[in-house]
């Protein structure tokens, strides 16, 4: 495809002698709208050096650049030189574009010969795998495919809250008053039943506790009993957790949790005192990080016992030697943040250089609008509860709309899961929002159904046209404000993508794929597809289907089924 920012910062180059070619090509942006061109070249870096106003210097290079074949107009506005593409070029090139690369429209090379590790849902073992969980679970997702698209070696890795005292606690409760049985038929609620009643117990009888404690010490010193109970309590709790994963289309690489670093935890011990970074503290081992403004980190308690932070820290060391990655990214809530500040800085304080590859993809919190889930169990609702409702209820709509319709379960799951996993990922991710189930559903606004409804749209004009050919195509064609302002879209996706991997932000992909359905839909709704005129369908077939592809590539990208009919 013609490099269109090239072509421009080859015209631009003539005019500016302080920046070279590469530095006025990573220079170029986005205009904020479509109607002020392609392409946009800011002027603000010059304006001191040339005691001028940056809006009166992009006149000057706008006026001195000539419009070209490619360029049909080069204008100015606010402090930028805006460079509008000729339409037919633009049809062309970013039509064949994408009828070449298919699957792959919007990917980039950038990540190629690169590990990029994305730690994401991380649930706890024999807790619920609740609603909150899905923020955790889905940026992430989405983060692992959008890393891949960009060609990076990518690793998916469920960090699984395995480990902790409170094994020994649910293994003292299980001994108490467990059944084998009951907990199988249903694990997590079981399970979670045993713990409150431990908690309860251990309230009136203390001495609860101090069993709990020798059974974790057990644990860690590999006792059979111990460790049977602790590989069952964790086998079942996942057979339910994939029972979600299957459902969001979710997979992990590694399930490498936090007990897989238990036996590699005296290592960094060492190494973190050898390193002068760990000092005692009556008893215990804290990093005293009163420098960089924050609280000491414990990093050993005084019965010498582990915590999350050296599990963390052990697992960080660990990637690192195994899978020398680029990026260490991991995706965890906005209530971690101090957790996470303080073992960076330890990192880098033990003189890993590494410490700023790792890197916290925050995100806020998720609660429910009142009313809107019946389908609590006690006090907790859990996610696959959501999504079974959604599909439910999508199964409804399908039959009142569409009785008709091939494979209706799949396309309900598929439409019911993606609009839960649209809504999730519409807002910048750090911010709060409330989950509201009747507004996910709806077939109107800025949903997931919407989106796929278009989709779905896209694909049953293309199967109505039959077989047509992209052999010459008259791209003139396609240079109304209609069709062109949808290819300007369509050639937005590739930056779209970038964007959303640099700043770790999936809702940048799910809000474009609206905006491109919103378009496409004027269009649509202005423009006959098939018509007398074969030369004229002809065009327009193949702008459908470039469309059809890139909001296939959009949804997948933030993990979504783009079903074919709905
Ligand atoms: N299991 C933890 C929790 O539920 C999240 C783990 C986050 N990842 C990490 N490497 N600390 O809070």
């Amino acid at each position: 495809m013609l490099d269109f920012k090239k072509t421009a910062s080859q015209l631009i180059a003539r005019e500016v002698d302080s920046m070279t070619i590469q530095e006025i090509y990573d220079a170029f942006e986005v205009p904020k709208f479509t109607q002020m061109g392609d392409l946009a070249f800011p002027c603000f870096k010059f304006a001191k050096v040339q005691r001028k106003s940056p809006n009166i210097i992009a006149e000057e290079i706008s006026k001195s650049i000539e419009s070209n074949e490619i360029f049909e107009k080069i204008t100015s506005e606010g402090g930028y030189v805006n460079f509008t593409i000729s339409k037919a070029i633009l049809a062309k090139e970013v039509l064949l574009n994408i009828e070449s690369q298919k699957d792959f429209y919007g990917s980039s090379n950038i990540g190629a010969g690169k590990t990029a590790i994305v730690e994401f849902s991380s649930t706890n073992i024999a807790k619920p795998f609740h609603i909150g969980h899905i923020r955790s679970t889905m940026i992430g997702n989405s983060l692992y495919r959008i890393y891949k698209f960009m060609n990076y070696d990518t690793v998916g890795i469920n960090h699984l809250g395995d480990y902790g005292t409170q094994f020994g606690k649910l293994i003292v409760a299980f001994k108490l008053w467990g059944d084998k049985e009951t907990i199988e038929n249903d694990p997590i609620p079981e399970l979670l039943k045993l713990y409150v009643k431990f908690h309860e117990e251990a309230e009136k009888n203390p001495v609860l506790d101090e069993e709990a404690r020798q059974w974790f010490t057990k644990l860690e010193n590999n006792d059979t009993e111990a460790y049977e109970l602790w590989k069952w309590i964790r086998d079942e709790s996942l057979k339910e957790f994939n029972r979600v994963y299957t459902l969001l289309d979710v997979h992990f690489d590694s399930f490498a949790g936090e007990s897989f670093y238990s036996d590699k935890m005296p290592a960094v011990l060492t190494e973190l005192r050898e390193s002068g970074v760990l000092v005692k503290d009556a008893g215990a081992e804290i990093v005293d990080l009163s420098e960089h403004n924050m609280p000491p980190a414990l990093i050993t308690k005084k019965d010498g016992s582990s915590l999350y932070i050296t599990r963390d820290l052990a697992a960080a060391i660990y990637r690192k030697n195994h899978y020398n990655f680029y990026k260490n990214i991991y995706v965890v809530g906005a209530q971690q943040q101090l957790h996470f500040k303080q073992w960076f800085k330890i990192i880098e304080m033990m003189g890993h250089e590494w410490a700023k590859d790792c890197v916290h993809v925050e995100f806020g919190t998720v609660s429910l609008e009142e009313g809107s889930l019946s389908t609590r169990r006690g006090k907790i609702v859990f996610l696959e509860d959501v999504l079974n409702k959604a599909v439910e209820q999508t199964a409804k709509i399908i039959e009142e709309k569409n009785p008709n319709l091939e494979n209706k379960e799949e396309v309900a799951k598929a439409v019911g899961v993606g609009a839960v996993v649209f809504q999730e990922l519409s807002n910048n991710r750090i911010k709060d929002y409330t989950f509201s189930l009747e507004k996910t559903l709806s077939f109107e606004g800025e949903t997931g159904p919407y989106v796929q409804y278009t989709h779905a749209r896209a694909c049953s004009v293309l199967k109505k046209a039959n077989e047509y050919s992209l052999e010459n195509i008259n791209f003139d064609l396609l240079t109304d404000e209609r069709s062109i302002e949808v290819i300007r879209i369509l050639n937005k996706f590739p930056e779209i993508t970038m964007l959303a991997a640099e700043k770790y932000e999936p809702s940048i992909v799910t809000r474009y794929t609206v905006n491109l359905a919103q378009e496409f839909n004027h269009f649509y709704h202005d423009n006959s597809i098939i018509t007398d005129d074969a030369e004229l369908t002809k065009a327009r077939l193949l702008l459908v289907d470039a469309v059809r592809q890139t909001i296939k590539n959009g949804l997948y990208l933030i993990g979504l089924k783009a079903p074919e009919k709905m």
